[in-house]
């Protein structure tokens, strides 16, 4: 039995079968209509999401499977008290698989140390948001064909956007990716993660200045600034509009670059920047339900 709470707990080679995987379900949905019949899906969210969430209830339908669980801690038996572990074992009795998010870093690795089934983790806090990646590589490789040879920027709140840990994380084993790490110096990524990249000696780059940095990049990672892990409100709202992406920003930018966002969006993108052919933040949604049911075959371990 096989849980993902990090992303690098699966190998390259495992990540281009899920990323073939996905690319097959888009071709032939019909082929994997029926494979997780009486199987179920336990949705465990301790957190608010959209995306995740129901993408991963609609992976499960689309499979052929079933889905239960809840969409907020004070629905569950948390609310009185009761462990993350605990709900772990319980859960393991009425369900297959689970996929849990929850405010604090790590309560997905307690889950699945204490489940008797696999266990994904959804979103730990301001950690890591694996399943994201998948989205986010099944996106770059549709539209750029490629991982290696890249410059990537990510922009925003880099200290707190889980997502961005975990696509940092996965490029890294790529060659000749670099990355341009933009934000304010209050957001700036953390430095067990660059400490990470230089140990590796992976290329990148920190500034506030965004059009500084657009003419070399190949992707735009935009983010979110991440209101719910603030402690100081008045900080919150005087970093949230730091950036905000424009069509008139784009002026310098290449014409084949890509614009990533794993959404929700506040101000960071203009919705003028939606027409624009290098948006692909909506594909990421749609990409991110089919790398959900590749993921769930493979721990299901259904062939
Ligand atoms: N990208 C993402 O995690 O979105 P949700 O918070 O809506 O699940």
């Amino acid at each position: 039995m096989r849980s993902l709470i990090d992303i690098l707990e699966l190998s390259t080679e495992e990540l281009d079968e899920l990323l073939n995987t996905a690319d097959d379900i888009i071709e032939n949905p019909q082929k994997y209509a029926h494979k997780c019949e009486g199987k179920k899906l336990a949705t465990l969210f301790f957190e608010p999401s959209t995306r995740t969430r129901l993408s991963f209830e609609a992976a499960m339908y689309e499979l052929g499977g079933h889905v239960l669980g809840f969409s907020e801690a004070k629905s569950s038996s948390a609310s009185k008290g009761e462990s993350v572990a605990d709900t772990a074992k319980v859960v393991s009795c009425y369900a297959d698989i689970i996929a849990m998010r929850h405010p604090k870093e790590g309560a997905p690795l307690v889950a699945s140390l204490n489940a008797s089934i696999p266990v994904i983790n959804a979103g730990d806090g301001g950690h890591n948001h694996p399943t994201q990646t998948l989205a986010d590589l099944l996106t770059i490789r549709r539209k750029k064909g490629r991982f290696n040879n890249l410059t990537v920027g990510f922009c925003g709140d880099l200290k707190f956007g889980r997502t961005v840990h975990s696509l940092i994380a996965a490029l890294s084993r790529y060659k000749n990716v670099n990355f341009v790490l933009i934000s304010p110096k209050e957001l700036v990524l953390p430095q067990y993660i660059k400490d990470i990249l230089t140990a590796k000696g992976i290329g990148f780059t920190e500034t506030a200045d965004l059009q500084e940095a657009m003419p070399e990049l190949d992707i735009l990672y935009m983010t979110r600034v991440q209101q719910e892990r603030f402690f100081n409100e008045e900080e919150y709202l005087r970093l949230r509009d730091t950036y905000i992406l424009t069509p008139e920003k784009l002026d310098n930018a290449k014409s084949d670059l890509i614009i990533l966002h794993p959404l929700p969006r506040v101000n960071e993108i203009s919705v003028a920047i939606d027409k624009d052919p290098r948006a692909c933040y909506f594909d990421q949604v749609l990409n991110g339900k089919y790398m959900r049911m590749a993921l769930i075959l493979k721990l299901l371990e259904v062939k």
